[in-house]
């Protein structure tokens, strides 16, 4: 099937370190994960995406006589979660992770079925500091992992602001021919959604749109310097984009790109999403959500995995091997490989010579009688003898003292 694809093991294993470094940062961030279905009822999303969004217009995956989508993002869920979960007013720092689903035409680095990990702010008042700070904790995350990009700003003022600016372009795109997506939108006179418009033709009229700068309040523009003041004494870069909208309805005010090649996250404030999906015009939020297989694409993950190789010498040893191999994996941060098939010696080498093991341990009659099994130090092929009795009892310790650095 177009635009979904099978992880094997490699691409599973670095997404889950990928993961493992989100979940790990958010956390001492304060954010807790929640869970949220796959599946949730498509009038959330005409409600706060906007029924002129790309999602809506073209990406849902409807079910069940369009009462229902395959989740296209997480944070119209996590909205409509959060009012029917808990105390109005209650500061929520939330997390979560899984699949979303967008019918889009599939291509380089764009999947049908792709996985996002999100972070909401959900909060009933806000400062620029606390806008900054959701920021600052994504740069810092692509930092760690040592993933490039720019970082995109821009502000989307109030709701006021946005209605003038819609009437802006309004005048802006009159008589300009534009794509059949684009003549919809003109037509239903939502001209901010054709800024989104990723169609050929319309590029270049888009390039030159006026910016929302000149419809924004006062207040606003005062906000959007005090985050940009916050992120210059944080060293983190930024470029202003005038023309950065977003795409989806609920966005208002800051809204932030981070983009290598594509969008590797994105995000903004959301301070009429719970008014959109209820009725509380008072909770808002910020937050963004990181594409994890764009994200995946650029990580080199050079934390080798330590890994002992255990090769019974003759079938009758495997027993020994395996409660060997056992507490080992138990009690240890060690990832064992062994074969319980196949007796010869080089069968089991050939097998372990896929994983680089750093230790192989030799178990057979020999040792077995002797007490002391033969442990091979991988870097510099030198063979030591241990103590059974010693790898078994404290497997950690004993194995760390033949650790080179
Ligand atoms: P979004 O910009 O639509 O925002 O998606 C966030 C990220 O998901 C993108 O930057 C991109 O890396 C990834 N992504 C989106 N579509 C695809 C695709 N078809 N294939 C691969 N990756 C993709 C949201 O989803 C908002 N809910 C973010 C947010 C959270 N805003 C506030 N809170």
């Amino acid at each position: 099937m177009r635009g979904v694809r099978d992880l094997l093991e490699l691409e599973t294993q670095k997404i889950q370190q990928i993961l493992g470094t989100f979940q790990l940062i958010t956390r001492k961030a304060g954010y807790h994960q929640i869970t949220l279905p796959s599946l949730e009822e498509s009038s959330l999303y005409t409600k706060s995406l906007g029924d002129y969004s790309d999602i809506v217009t073209k990406e849902m995956f409807y079910i069940q006589n369009k009462s229902y989508v395959l989740r296209p993002e997480g944070t119209a869920g996590a909205i409509r979660s959060y009012l029917m979960n808990c105390l109005l007013g209650e500061k929520k720092l939330w997390s979560y992770c899984g699949s979303m689903f967008r019918h889009e035409k599939p291509q380089n680095q764009r999947y049908r079925e792709f996985y996002q990990y999100g972070i909401e702010s959900i909060s009933n008042s806000f400062t620029p500091a606390s806008d900054a700070e959701v920021i600052i904790l994504a740069a810092d995350i692509l930092t760690h992992l040592n993933v490039p990009s720019v970082l995109h700003i821009n502000t989307l003022g109030d709701e006021q602001a946005r209605k003038d600016y819609n009437v802006l372009l309004g005048e802006y795109f009159q008589g300009k021919t534009l794509s059949k997506l684009s003549e919809n939108r003109k037509q239903a006179q939502k001209f901010l959604r054709i800024l989104d418009s990723k169609e050929e033709e319309d590029q270049q009229a888009i390039s030159s749109a006026p910016s929302i700068i000149d419809c924004l309040g006062q207040r606003e523009k005062d906000y959007f310097d005090e985050v940009k003041i916050i992120l210059e004494k944080f060293k983190i870069p930024f470029l202003h984009n005038p023309r950065l909208v977003r795409g989806l309805d609920y966005y208002s005010n800051v809204c932030f790109e981070f983009i290598n090649t594509k969008a590797l996250i994105g995000g903004g404030r959301y301070d009429n999403l719970a008014g959109m999906v209820g009725k509380e015009k008072n909770m808002g939020g910020i937050g963004w959500a990181a594409g994890i297989d764009r994200i995946c694409e650029l990580v080199q993950l050079n934390e080798k995995q330590k890994i002992v190789g255990i090769v019974p010498v003759g079938s009758n040893c495997v027993e020994q091997c395996m409660h060997v191999a056992r507490k080992i994996r138990m009690e240890s941060e060690f990832i064992v490989k062994m074969k319980t098939e196949g007796n010869s010696v080089k069968q089991h080498l050939g097998y372990l010579k896929n994983y680089e093991p750093t230790f192989i341990i030799f178990i057979g009659e020999e040792e077995i009688n002797s007490g002391c099994l033969k442990l091979k130090i991988c870097a510099t092929a030198e063979h030591v003898f241990v103590p059974i009795k010693e790898v078994f009892d404290h497997p950690a310790v004993t194995l760390s003292k033949f650790l080179l650095n």
